[in-house]
């Protein structure tokens, strides 16, 4: 896996969120486990609850061209255009609930991205403990048989 490349293109992404309430730009760029990228950002709406981050933006695109298994995710995020290193954006509970319904908390990294060289790499297991999954109500463990789904 690069994650160097993932990195940049979360980065890369940032240019093309709608964020005209909060002005906060995030990037994301999800990685299937045959090395297909799939990129998102945030999209904001007047009535706020609509809005969708740039994590949910990526599943949602990649799991809707038939996209079923997952290696990482990075995400860039923070006020302002490009430029200035970033501090670090962490993935809201929503968005980790999303990962843990398509990837193996045990193996699938969440890469927090401040620079094109300089990310922190986290397991899903670390940022959601105790998720509950589609285990807990008798389905496969998450990220686990995806093909059959
Ligand atoms: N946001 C994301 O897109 N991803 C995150 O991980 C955290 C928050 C968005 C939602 C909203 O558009 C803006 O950042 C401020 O919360």
């Amino acid at each position: 896996m690069d994650r160097k490349i993932l990195a940049q293109k979360a980065l890369e992404m940032r240019k093309y969120s709608y964020v005209p309430y909060s002005g906060f730009r995030v990037g994301a760029a999800l990685l299937t486990k045959d090395g297909k990228i799939y990129t998102g950002c945030n999209i904001e709406n007047a009535a706020y609850t609509p809005t969708n981050c740039a994590e949910r933006t990526a599943f949602f695109k990649a799991v809707s061209e038939g996209e079923r298994d997952f290696q990482a995710i990075a995400i860039a995020g923070g006020p302002g255009d490009a430029g200035e290193p970033l501090k670090l954006c962490s993935p809201c509970g929503v968005c980790r609930q999303v990962m843990m319904e398509f990837c193996d908390p045990e193996t699938f990294e969440v890469i927090l991205v401040q620079s094109g060289e300089d990310y922190q790499v986290y397991l899903l297991k670390d940022v959601l403990p105790m998720g509950f999954g589609p285990g807990n109500l008798g389905k496969r463990e998450p990220g686990k048989n995806m093909k059959d789904q």
